[in-house]
């Protein structure tokens, strides 16, 4: 949540700077602002609402020339989404300005103190009162900002990315960062420093991880890094592997549409490599041992919203394929139940930005306790797989719309391929019957390729439901979190009333929800192998139609046993059970996409939303 983007250099400082806030917009968008050194001065412009607000106002009321530069975009916690809420934040004396990512826990106590001080706080952020307390400790250290952010830091509780300019140091940028995300991009004669890496990934591909609790300083010429004591701290560097164009929207109207088409590339992503010669799997970054792998007992998932579903599909892939028990649980709430985990426990934690906090906090009580961390990530350069005992990326590449489509169908196949591994190390499983299941997973990139190039009548239907009160997902086994995932995306990019059930619960309560013309969206297993589920899902289909709702059903080609029963039929591929939601998922947020455009939304913004959420 909320967007950081600094620049020192060469080049106009707001050009790099609104540029990076534009690529990190999806990170919080209500309200927008920069700040410039001039001369011995600070310049600032900030503005409520999206970025376009504050660009605008930028035409009318332009800054100067500068090259030191830094720019945020925002996602309200303490105070309105107002102008004078937004960042960046100055110290009295017009000095010093800061943006921050996070929450500053103690802030209220250091406003007080502030205030005792004679400081006249104008805002209503968490943020202020470190411009304020950088300007008081500055003196105190011969006005050298980096040792001011050190001291500060110290006495800051909390969340926080903050980064600083000072205008009596006007070829500075000072950063520093506890458990929000913050990475320096290394140029030549330049140096960045932003949320993640596509602000400034038209610039460099070089990039440097900051660690927990580390202050940086950059200068044109130099990065330094060091704790919050003032220590030199070691850093890892890594070179990021996509460039400028896949943050592009290459020729799509949104985002979101280029990453739904993305699908059958990014699958194939995840996959590529990691199948050896022999057809088995070969997991080189796996930093768990065969004899750790073998010594598991149990299975906990942990995840948020779209990547909690993709754990929900998991686990049946799981227990089915290696025998091992799986819990699958909100990472919010995994912490505050205590949990029951030693050594025994592998916690999979899957998050795409690798930034989510509940995640973050989950997994690091879970290592706590002394049990082994498996990330499942798409970003790199974050906490979350610094942390973690093994990672495995997805390489699903940038996904800039908030909702969340590529990184879904690559998290539920980085975990497929998670529960294969543990099959093979601790043969649950035959090679052969491995290889067998590897071969239908890389079948599934052509697959999803034939899906989306039959989803035009989803996109007649969704326009057709526009006015819908409320739309109801039902599925049972791995359609049942395809159900969840379908109401999901509607509800955050159409802003309606939609849920998920299994559908064997339709009678224990939400039938009697159903009524005239209620859109019942239904995801069908395949009914090869006389499967009981698909034949108890065709009964569920009959109940939801004779209560005179609208049954519009995703079932394989060629099973007609849906056919008398469903109002409207979308046809996926033919595929295995397990690898069915690669396939039913797809429709649905085809379907959520275009009602969200029928509506007028902002498909790749949705309202009150952010791409990352940094914060508990
Ligand atoms: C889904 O469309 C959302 N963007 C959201 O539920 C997301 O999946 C969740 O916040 C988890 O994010 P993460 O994968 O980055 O941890």
């Amino acid at each position: 949540m909320c967007g950081i983007v600094g620049y020192v250099g060469e080049k106009q400082a707001l050009t790099v700077v609104v540029e990076g806030l534009r690529r990190l917009e999806y990170r919080g968008y209500d309200s927008a602002g920069v700040a410039v050194v001039c001369g011995d001065r600070l310049e600032t412009r900030k503005k409520a609402g999206k970025l376009a607000n504050l660009e605008v106002l930028l035409g009318s009321d332009p800054l100067p020339a500068s090259t030191t530069g830094i720019g945020h975009t925002r996602w309200a916690t303490h105070g309105a989404p107002n102008d004078v809420n937004a960042h960046p934040h100055v110290s009295e004396d017009g000095r010093i300005a800061v943006i921050h990512n996070g929450i500053i826990e103690n802030f209220a106590e250091l406003r007080a103190e502030l205030a005792a001080d004679g400081v006249l706080l104008t805002s209503e952020t968490d943020t202020e009162v470190v411009a304020h307390l950088l300007a008081a400790q500055s003196p105190l250290v011969g006005g050298d900002l980096a040792e001011a952010m050190r001291q500060v830091c110290r006495r800051l509780e909390g969340a926080f990315t903050l980064v600083a300019i000072d205008s009596e140091q006007p070829n500075l940028v000072v950063g520093a960062r506890r458990n929000s995300p913050l990475v320096v991009g290394r140029g030549e004669g330049e140096n960045f420093l932003a949320s993640d890496v596509s602000a400034f990934i038209a610039y460099t591909r070089e990039a440097i991880e900051l660690g927990q609790d580390q202050v940086v300083a950059l200068t044109p010429e130099s990065i330094v890094v060091t704790t919050f004591d003032g220590e030199p701290a070691e850093i890892s560097e890594f070179t990021v592997t996509w460039d400028a164009s896949a943050a592009e929207k290459g020729g799509y109207d949104t985002f979101m549409l280029k990453e739904i088409a993305e699908q059958p590339r990014a699958v194939a992503d995840t996959l590529r490599g990691r199948i050896g010669r022999e057809g088995l799997l070969q997991l080189d970054e796996m930093r768990l041992g065969d004899v750790e792998l073998r010594e598991i007992d149990k299975i906990i998932i942990i995840a948020c919203g779209t990547a909690y579903h993709a754990g929900l599909i998991a686990k049946y892939a799981i227990e089915h394929w290696t025998r091992i028990p799986c819990e699958v649980e909100l990472a919010s709430e995994f912490r505050y139940r205590d949990p029951i985990l030693d050594r025994q426990t592998l916690v999979v934690a899957i998050s795409q930005s690798v930034e989510t906090m509940d995640t973050l906090m989950a997994m690091r009580h879970a290592r706590e306790q002394g049990s082994r961390v498996l990330a499942i990530c798409n970003t790199q350069g974050s906490t979350i797989p610094r942390e973690s005992d093994a990672v495995l990326y997805t390489h699903a590449g940038p996904e800039v719309a908030v909702a969340s489509t590529k990184a879904f169908l690559t998290q539920v196949v980085a975990c497929y391929l998670v529960a294969l591994y543990l099959a093979q190390v601790r043969g649950n499983k035959f090679g052969d019957e491995i290889v067998a299941i590897l071969r239908q997973l890389s079948d599934m990139p052509q697959k999803i390729d034939l899906m989306l190039d039959t989803v035009e009548p989803v996109r007649e239907l969704a326009r057709a439901f526009v006015h819908a009160r409320s739309v109801l997902f039902i599925g049972r086994h791995v359609g049942y979190p395809v159900a969840l995932e379908g109401a999901l995306k509607l509800k955050e990019l159409a802003y309606m009333h939609a849920e998920g059930f299994a559908a064997g619960e339709l009678k224990h309560g939400p039938i009697a929800l159903l009524e005239e013309g209620l859109p019942v969206i239904v995801v069908v297993p395949s009914p090869r192998g006389r499967s009981v589920i698909h034949e108890k899902i065709v009964s569920n289909i009959q109940e939801v139609r004779a209560r005179g709702a609208l049954t519009i059903v995703i079932a394989e080609e060629g099973d007609e046993s849906v056919t008398p029963y469903a109002d409207h039929i979308i046809r996926v591929p033919e595929c295995p059970t397990l690898m069915q939601p690669l396939l039913a998922t797809v429709p649905l947020q085809v379907f959520a996409c275009e009602m969200a455009t029928a509506k007028g939304h902002d498909v790749d913004q949705p309202r009150n939303l952010a791409k990352s959420v940094t914060v508990e």
